[in-house]
């Protein structure tokens, strides 16, 4: 069935953290759409420093977002983090489910005194990410497969 609420509610909305393994077929629907299962894992899935959230809306996972361990080499800030794989099942898009999952992690983040965010975003979620406080740095550059891209970040 169509998703098409005329309100959404928010005391349906639970964010929590959730295992590499559960984010595997939300990143499959949207961020792999049509590769193999085995294209959506990321090496730091199961680091004990990753982190990985889930925003399920009635109980329906719609929403994931991997915040790992790693360092650009654009920023002095000891502790960095990079997002990755971050992505809202279509149907479930434009509802503020991907700002509400991100804010949720940059919080996190923030009170374990990391300093600054970074990753690299594709041109689609460009405006996504600068109506979050993101901004980029560098020039555009191509990811093989995946398409054009802007490293983007923001201080915490
Ligand atoms: C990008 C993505 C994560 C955004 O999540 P979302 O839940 O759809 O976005 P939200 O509803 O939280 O959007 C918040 C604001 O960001 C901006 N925004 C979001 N998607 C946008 C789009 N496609 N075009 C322009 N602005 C957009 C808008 O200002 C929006 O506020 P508004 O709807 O009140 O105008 C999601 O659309 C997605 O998964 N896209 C496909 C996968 C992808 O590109 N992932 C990012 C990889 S880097």
């Amino acid at each position: 069935m169509p998703f098409e609420p005329k309100i959404i509610n928010a005391s349906r909305i639970t964010i929590k953290q959730i295992s590499g393994l559960e984010t595997i077929p939300v990143r499959h629907a949207v961020l792999r759409k049509g590769k193999p299962v085995d294209a959506c894992a990321i090496p730091q899935d199961n680091l004990d420093s990753t982190f990985h959230f889930g925003l399920f809306y009635e109980d329906k996972l719609v929403a994931v977002s991997s915040f790992v361990v790693d360092k650009s080499p654009y920023f002095k800030d000891t502790k960095q983090y990079r997002l990755r794989a971050m992505g809202v099942l279509e149907e479930y898009q434009r509802h503020q489910f991907g700002q509400k999952l991100l804010t949720h992690g940059v919080a996190f983040l923030k009170d374990k005194k990391i300093e600054r965010l970074w990753f690299n975003a594709r041109i689609i979620a460009l405006n996504f990410y600068k109506k979050n406080g993101f901004e980029t740095i560098g020039n555009i550059f191509n990811i093989p497969n995946v398409g054009d891209h802007y490293l983007m970040h923001k201080k915490l």
